[in-house]
Parts: structure tokens; C-alpha cells; sequence
């Protein structure tokens, strides 16, 4: 997640950029850049915030009035100042681009064009967007720029600038938010409305896969074919606040519908026309199938992804596989060696209690892979290697799009791990493949049902006690959606495994306990089936999340909430929208503090 600004018109451009980048801050800020076109291009970047970029380029005025501003989450590439946004392509060129996104198939590009003669000078995929406009740029920025976007894959947003061609930002967007602030002969282009929402509050939206052509007096919106497509200029009336948030009321509203487009990023080019390349694992196919184990640890939501990781290793890469608690791991006397395998999971990768028993798990020899989301986090150089999640900033305390991103990053890692031990045949990998492919349309498809949730919000928002039950992959989610719901709601929930249900907790049931029970398809969903049942006997009511098309359900719960088909242990990933859902709606119901609940905080680095 970054932030692109643009701006073309009739005035000084240098500041407005600058404060459209600071109120996109919150998509990002490893890194800053400015160009600003006068003639030739002044670009400047620095790492940090944008500040620093403030700092770098001074108070005086700049002459430029077409110019483009960008904020960097850093996904491929360190957070350097070369990798920083604008990036060029080659010396002399005059064209300059921003990103935002993924661009799969840049290894591919970046190989070709530097077959012909290209010179690169950062590690990002975002580079081979100047470079083939570049190399398609005959004197029609429009038409390179349409050929250059026809040849990328994955989801993302840019623009473009060229030095001979003051008066023109080209864009495109896929996937990836880009809107248009039309101004009184001057046009803005951004991520995000809030960038120029002080000048503007005209904007077009810019929607997937479309090209924008923006000049001073207005932006013309056309297909990759290039035959353009009206589009109506709308009013935002957002207060400043509510701009922020992309006008949802929260940042965990926010973050909760952005996880589409997360699990989208994590996937990336990982998953490129059926092949899984997992850069950054830094383990040979010798050394993984060498492995004899592996143990995950991690904290809270975290630990609850690597739970799932665990029953996903287990079946998928048949290694014996155990999750704990990072804070009580370190104090046992572990069993590891040189052939253990341990990941940890932690979305800030700051977080004390898996920092130090990544510290523990090192000095026995193991080799340490850390999951996190952000870059030159303390994890990520405590570890023999890392793999990031791609969320973005998560502002909300209470994690949401951080654990579907995890989850994600097993399912890709537990996949990878059994394709080169053989433990997955090729027609199961390829159609395993194919389905978490097709998770962020999944996840879009669940989250469209959100509204299913507001009537069992209505009538249990006021409940004192909440369990969750689950079984297999499902317990993991039980356990997260408790935890949710406890910590935004501040209602006690217990989260238990379905069968262990009658060796103790089934003593709090009575007809006033609502129960939520994962109870999607797999093998253990007859069993869950009879659990509901135990439940029932004891008059207390069943909410179940189930797979579409199970609908005997329905005779034995009163409320069902169902997810799209897929293969049995991708329904994890899908199977937490509804409970964040649900918990959202009744921690809104009770009037409270959800972005920051009581005594939480985003990362916990004390023991
Ligand atoms: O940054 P980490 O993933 O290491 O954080 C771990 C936990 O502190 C975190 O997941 C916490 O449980 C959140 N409040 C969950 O919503």
C-alpha cells in the first residue's frame, strides 16, 4: 500500500504535493519522492517520512506546475532511497512514474527490457513501468502509456509524467484505489481523496482497468483498447476525519473491507500462471526436504495464523508441525535442531515475547523464518529469513486484514513446502493453487454479505457471554473471532475445541448463550453437526458460519452465515470475515472506542 499524488494546472505545484502527501501518510511511510517537471524533471526522494522529503527539497518555491508526489510501503525492494518513488527510467528518458501495488510478471519485463538495453537502478518491481513506457514512447505519451499498461499483470495504480509533456498525467488503475480531483483548470490525481480534498471536493473515480488521461482543464477516462468512457463528476461532503478513513466510520471498517485487496497483495507475484515462487524463504529444495519439523510462534491473532499454519503443514507438507505461544515457548526447554524449521509470525514484528524466542530458537540451531508486515522491523533481522505479508498499514489495534494476509502466506508456504517434498501431487497443487488465486474474489463475495450479521447484533449486542466452537482449521478461526469480539466488544467469550465442549464449558450454556460455531465443509463437519446438537439440547443459540450449498444446517441453527465454496482449508481465510463482521456490529452497538479499545496497544513490546 502507497500513496500517489499528481497534480497539473496553472499553479505552483511543490507545496500541494507535499500536503496531499501527508494526509496519505497513512498508506505508508518508509519513503517519500517528488518530481516536479520545469523544463527537465527535479526529483527527490529520501527514506522516512515526509518530512524528511520536506526537509530535503526546502521552503522555496519551484516553478514546476505538473508534478507527481508518492509515499512508499515498501514490498519488493528494501526501503533505500534508490527504491524510493519516483523512479526514472533511463538517463535522457523524461519519464518518470509512481506505483502502488504489485506488478506479477516483473521479473519477466525487467528481464527483456534489460535485453533491450534498459538500464535499471532500484530493486522494485515498479521500475519496469517508466522502462516500457519508455520503450514504447514515440512522441504519444497516451499510447505508450496504454501499451505499457496492457503489459502488466497484477493489481495495482500508477501514474506517469514526461518532461516534454508538461500539461498531461497519465494513469491507470487496477485494483488498486486511484480517484480525480477536478479543480478549476488544474487536476489532481491520488490515492485518496483526503490528498486534495482542501482544494477540491469535485472527484471522479477512476474504476478497474481504465486509463486516465489528466490535463488542466480535466480528466478523459479511457479503456485499455483506448476508447474512452464518460464518467460523472460527484461530490464528497466528507468531513476531515471521515476523509481519513476513506469515509467509513472506523479505521477497523477500513481495514476490514481492504482485506481483498491485502490477501491480492500477498499473493502478488508469488503465484505467477501456476508456478509458487516464494523469494526470501532462503531455504533449498535439499534443505526443505531435509526438514523434520517445524514449530510456529507467535502472539494473539498471530498465533491464531499459526495455528492455521499448522494444520496446513501437516497436511499438505505431512512435516510434524506444532504452534505455541511465543511467551510461553521461550520458557520451556525446547527440542530443536539445525533441521527445525521455526516461524514467526508477528504483524509489527516488534513484538517482545516472539523477538526473543526467536532469539532462543537461533542459538539451538534452527533456522528462523520471520512472517511480518513491515519492512526493517526488528523481526526481519533477528531471522535466517522473511517473508512479508503485504496489508499495509493497520491502524486499528484489533488486527483484521494483518491475520487474512497471514493466513494467506501459510497457505502459500505449506504449499510450496509439500510441492518440493511431494506430498501434494501436481493435480491437487494445481487446483489448491487455483483456488487461493480466487481468494480475493472470495473474500469481496463474503464480505458483501456483511449486513447478514446487524439482526444477530440486534439481538445479542447485550449478551454477557459469548463461546466460539470449532474443530480442525476451524478451531483456529473460533479462537480469533473470540478474541475479537472481546476486544473491541469488552464481552467475555471462552473459544473451544467443538468436542472438548462437553468436558467442561458445557456447563455455562443456558438459554441466554449465543454460540458461534465454525462449521464449514470438511471431514470433521459431521462431528461439529452432532456439537451443535449438544448445544442445542442446553437451549442456547447457535450461530453457525457455513459453506454455501450445506443447508441441512439450517434445521440446527438459528441464525447461519454462509461463504463461497472452496477447497475445505482455504475456508479459514474466508470463514473470520463474518466474525470481524459481527463483532464490528455489536462493539458499534455498544457504543465504544473500537479503533483503540481499552488497554491494548497496536504492538506490545514489554514481556
Ligand atoms: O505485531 P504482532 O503480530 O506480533 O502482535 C501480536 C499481538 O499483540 C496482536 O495480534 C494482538 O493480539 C492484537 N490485539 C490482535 O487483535
Amino acid at each position: 500500500m502507497c500513496g500517489i499524488v499528481g497534480y497539473v494546472g496553472d499553479r505552483e505545484c511543490k507545496e500541494l504535493l507535499l500536503t496531499g502527501l501527508e494526509r496519505l501518510e497513512y498508506r505508508g511511510y518508509d519513503s517519500a519522492g517528488i518530481a516536479l517537471v520545469n523544463g527537465s524533471i527535479d526529483v527527490t526522494r529520501r527514506v522516512g517520512r515526509v518530512q524528511m522529503l520536506r526537509d530535503a527539497v526546502g521552503d522555496g518555491s519551484h516553478p514546476a506546475t505538473l508534478g507527481l508526489a508518492h509515499t512508499r510501503w515498501a514490498t519488493h525492494g528494501g526501503v533505500t532511497e534508490s527504491n524510493a518513488h519516483p523512479i526514472e527510467a533511463c538517463d535522457g528518458s523524461g519519464v518518470t512514474a509512481v506505483h502502488n501495488g504489485i506488478i506479477e510478471n516483473y521479473v519477466q519485463l525487467r528481464t527483456r527490457l534489460l535485453e533491450q538495453g534498459h538500464q535499471f537502478h532500484t530493486d522494485t518491481d515498479s521500475e519496469v513501468i517508466s522502462h516500457l513506457v519508455e520503450e514504447h514512447y514515440d512522441g504519444d505519451l497516451v499510447e505508450a502509456v496504454r501499451l505499457a499498461y496492457n503489459e502488466l499483470h497484477g493489481h495495482f495504480a500508477f501514474a506517469v509524467i514526461h518532461r516534454d509533456h508538461p500539461n498531461e498525467i497519465l494513469a491507470a488503475r487496477r485494483q488498486c484505489p486511484l480517484v480525480v480531483g477536478v479543480g478549476d483548470g488544474e487536476t489532481f490525481m491520488a490515492s485518496a481523496i483526503p490528498a486534495f480534498m482542501s482544494e477540491t471536493r469535485r472527484v471522479q473515480y477512476v474504476l478497474d482497468d481504465e486509463i486516465v488521461v489528466a490535463t488542466p482543464e480535466g480528466a478523459t477516462f479511457l479503456t485499455g483498447e483506448g476508447d474512452v468512457i464518460e464518467r460523472p463528476i460527484e461530490h464528497v461532503d466528507w468531513d476531515e476525519s471521515a476523509a481519513e478513513k476513506q469515509g467509513y466510520e472506523t479505521f477497523m471498517l477500513k481495514e476490514i473491507h481492504e482485506q481483498p485487496d491485502a490477501i491480492a497483495e500477498t499473493i502478488g507475484e508469488r503465484l505467477y500462471h501456476g508456478e509458487l515462487q516464494l523469494d526470501g524463504l532462503n531455504l533449498d529444495e535439499q534443505q526443505i526436504r531435509e526438514l523434520s519439523r517445524v514449530v510456529i510462534l507467535a502472539c494473539g491473532t498471530a498465533y491464531h495464523a499459526g495455528l492455521i499454519g499448522r494444520y496446513l503443514l501437516e497436511e499438505w507438507a505431512r512435516i510434524p508441525s506444532e504452534s505455541d505461544i511465543a511467551s510461553e515457548w521461550r520458557y520451556r526447554r525446547p527440542v530443536i535442531d539445525e533441521r527445525t524449521l521455526v516461524i514467526a509470525v508477528s504483524q509489527s514484528g516488534e513484538t517482545i515475547d516472539t523477538i526473543a524466542a526467536m532469539k532462543e530458537a537461533r542459538a539451538h540451531g534452527a533456522h528462523v523464518l520471520a512472517v511480518t508486515n513491515v519492512m526493517g522491523s526488528q523481526a526481519t533481522r533477528d531471522c535466517d529469513s522473511v517473508l512479508y505479508t503485504r496489508a499495509g498499514l493497520e491502524v486499528g489495534v484489533a488486527a483484521s486484514k494483518t491475520f487474512t494476509s497471514q493466513v494467506v502466506l501459510m497457505y502459500l508456504l505449506a504449499l510450496k513446502l509439500g510441492i518440493v517434498r511431494g506430498t501434494i501431487d501436481a493435480t491437487r497443487a494445481e487446483t489448491l493453487l487455483a483456488q487461493v488465486r480466487a481468494l480475493p474474489e472470495l473474500a469481496q463475495q463474503t464480505l458483501d454479505r456483511g449486513h447478514l450479521v446487524e439482526p444477530i447484533a440486534d439481538r445479542f449486542w447485550e449478551s454477557e457471554f459469548f463461546l466460539y466452537l470449532g474443530r480442525y482449521i476451524g478451531l483456529p478461526i473460533a479462537l480469533e473471532g473470540a478474541l475479537k469480539l472481546k476486544e473491541i466488544s469488552y464481552i467475555p467469550t471462552d473459544a473451544y475445541a467443538a468436542g472438548e465442549m462437553k468436558h467442561g464449558p458445557i456447563a455455562l450454556l443456558d438459554d441466554s448463550t449465543p454460540v458461534v460455531v465454525i462449521a464449514t465443509d470438511n471431514h470433521v463437519y459431521e462431528k461439529v453437526l452432532s456439537n451443535i446438537q449438544e448445544v442445542r439440547a442446553r437451549g442456547a443459540h447457535v450461530i453457525a458460519v457455513a459453506t454455501e450449498g450445506n443447508t441441512r444446517i439450517e434445521e440446527l441453527a438459528e441464525y447461519v452465515l454462509y461463504l463461497p465454496r472452496t477447497e475445505p482449508e482455504l475456508q479459514a481465510a474466508l470463514a473470520i470475515l463474518p466474525l470481524q463482521q459481527l463483532a464490528y456490529a455489536i462493539a458499534k452497538r455498544r457504543g465504544l472506542d473500537i479503533d483503540k479499545p481499552r488497554n491494548l496497544a497496536k504492538t506490545v513490546t514489554v514481556e
